[in-house]
């Protein structure tokens, strides 16, 4: 049975008291069943893990494909590592539309993510026109092919994938349940076929897109739908602690 995770991504949401203000109410978990990660925004990440570690893990938004050096305003997997943060998000929708990333550039990000021996999350998904021409499955299946396809089993087996649908992000509009399981079951099926059946039965698929309170019961206990990773949602306190009481009653 895989662990439930329930990540919140802030995105470049929140001033810094509204953030320690935010977090103080989410440190009142003392024990949680399922895994619970913030992902702040950088400039806060790193304090925010010397004060706040605990019951709440804490991972970055994003991390750069360079090692180092002269790249202003970029942030390396190997300074994340050096304080001491694990869990880095990679080829979120918002990076690949307003950042230009590609399924190439996700692909070295990835490498520079294993170098440094952190945790990745990488997202995928589709348009709303992709899913209206019905080639949705197909396109993911390139999306995690072209970038994760090179990995070795001991590296595909420490992912998280999540599955957000472009259209369903900050909408309000999520995915059925019905629909992210059918995508949920294909993405396992391609770790199948690609690293074999102990690594699909092991890596958790995340999905995300107006994922709430409201319709967190329904798609968290689809069989292939391992947790969510939560934007609008999760910056209320109650709301996000909700989903969390939902999660960890399912495990
Ligand atoms: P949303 O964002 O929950 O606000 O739709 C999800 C995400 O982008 O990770």
């Amino acid at each position: 049975m895989r662990r439930k995770i329930i990540a919140g991504n802030w995105k470049m949401n929140l001033l810094l008291e509204e953030a320690i203000d935010l977090f103080e109410q989410l440190n009142v978990l003392k024990e949680s069943k399922s895994r619970i990660i913030v992902f702040p925004s950088f400039l806060y990440l790193g304090s925010f893990y010397n004060k706040f570690q605990g019951i709440i893990e804490m991972g970055a938004q994003n991390c750069s494909q360079f090692d180092s050096g002269a790249y202003t305003g970029d942030v390396s997997s190997a300074m994340i590592k050096s304080i001491g943060v694990n869990n880095v998000l990679v080829g979120h929708s918002e990076r690949r539309q307003y950042f230009g990333e590609t399924n190439e550039i996700l692909k070295v990000k990835l490498n520079r993510v294993f170098e440094q021996g952190l945790s990745p999350f990488f997202c995928c998904g589709e348009t709303r026109e992709i899913r209206e021409k019905a080639t949705h499955v197909h396109f993911v299946r390139t999306q995690i092919l072209d970038s994760i396809g090179h990995l070795t089993p001991e590296q595909a087996s420490q992912l998280v994938i999540a599955y957000e649908p472009v259209w369903a992000i900050g909408t309000g509009l999520n995915a059925t349940a019905e629909e992210a399981q059918e995508m949920h079951a294909s993405i396992r099926e391609l770790i199948k076929e690609r690293w074999g059946e102990e690594i699909a039965l092991k890596i958790p698929i995340l999905y995300g897109g107006s994922l709430k309170s409201s319709n967190a019961l329904s798609l968290l206990t689809m069989p292939d739908i391992d947790g969510g990773l939560i934007g609008g949602a999760s910056l209320k306190a109650e709301e996000f602690l909700s989903i969390i009481t939902l999660a960890n009653e399912l495990v």
